[in-house]
């Protein structure tokens, strides 16, 4: 979390500061249970720390503006994929009742866009942080996961929370029952993320999932029940520290997501790439339709040997991610 000294302020008038407001938040990845979550079901979720989007409330005379990537708009003229940050904007600045006019918000944005990692949420998280910072009040957790989500409901329609919990989180957590729970990890675990390079909408990998679901309703909630299961099995083999048996578990999660209809040849790709190379398993994580791939590894030495292995099968990215190491 940003150091942003906190005070109560008396007057809605804002001197300028002397250093600008900012917040920050980073990627996540879903180890399994993507999809099944948003219909209730549990999921498991890995903050990615050193991926991270920061925010910076500035002081830009006339209506308020948002820019990013060296473009800068007018908050009513935002192109598509910004409205989802347009919304987290706004909804802040409301929130702390705040005028919205001679003030520009920049984002700098080191997560990929619509790659499953959570940019829309980190985005929405380092907006609403700088926005708190301006308005130099504190903000409760439970509003700020609603500010977040408000924006989530944009980018992705109907979203769980997960990646509004995950964004924030600093340790892997089991999202259940639309809350976050502590992950035991009984032994260390190597994971690599590698980026397909293929862009996919969260918001339409969901509808086609609910798609999926209203067509056969039967076989529908028996694909996602089944995700369920396999990944309350998960949080028991990582307790465990019973790698493999995880690595099978995120295998057939994977099988089930295709099914589902959110699969992608570029992730078959990664898949047999990592699994070709020994990972212990291997999935898409987040919407799918392209996105990031995880695959899980035994040790160090191997998790190395499958990042190479997915780069030479046409990763356009890839990220190593350790937990429980002391
Ligand atoms: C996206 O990161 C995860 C999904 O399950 C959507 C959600 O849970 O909000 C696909």
């Amino acid at each position: 979390m940003d150091c942003v000294p906190i005070r109560l302020a008396e007057s809605r008038s804002m001197p300028a500061p002397a250093v600008l407001p900012t917040g920050s938040a980073h990627a996540k990845a879903i180890l399994v249970g993507e999809h099944a979550a948003v219909y209730g079901h549990p999921a498991i979720a890995l903050p990615m720390t050193p991926l991270r989007t920061v925010a910076e409330v500035r002081h830009s005379p006339g209506p308020l503006r948002l820019s990013s990537g060296g473009r800068s708009f007018p908050v009513t003229q935002l192109p598509h994929r910004f409205a989802s940050v347009g919304v987290a904007t706004t909804a802040a600045l409301d929130f702390f009742n705040l005028p919205a006019d001679d003030l520009e918000v920049a984002v700098r944005s080191g997560i990929p866009p619509q790659a499953g990692l959570g940019a829309s949420a980190a985005a929405a998280h380092a907006i609403v942080e700088a926005v708190r910072a301006h308005a130099r009040l504190p903000l409760d957790e439970a509003s700020r996961f609603e500010l977040v989500q408000s924006a989530e409901r944009v980018a992705h329609g109907n979203p769980s929370g997960i990646d509004a919990y995950a964004t924030r989180a600093s340790e892997p957590f089991v999202f259940s029952g639309g809350m976050p729970a502590p992950l035991l990890l009984g032994a260390p675990v190597w994971f690599v993320v590698a980026d397909t390079g293929v862009r996919a909408s969260t918001d339409e990998a969901v509808a086609g999932v609910r798609r999926t679901v209203d067509a056969d309703p039967a076989r529908g909630s028996a694909l996602l029940a089944r995700i369920g299961d396999l990944t309350r099995g998960a949080v028991t083999d990582l307790e465990h520290g019973q790698l493999t048996a995880f690595g099978q578990r995120m295998t057939a999660a994977q099988q089930i997501l295709t099914e589902l209809g959110v699969g992608h040849a570029m992730i078959d790709q990664l898949v047999t790439a990592a699994v070709g190379a020994g990972a212990a398993g291997a999935k898409l994580t987040g919407a799918g339709r392209g996105g990031c791939v995880i695959a899980v590894a035994t040790g160090a030495d191997r998790a190395e040997v499958i990042q190479s292995a997915m780069t030479e099968a046409g990763a356009v990215a890839v990220w190593a991610v350790t937990v429980g190491e002391t």
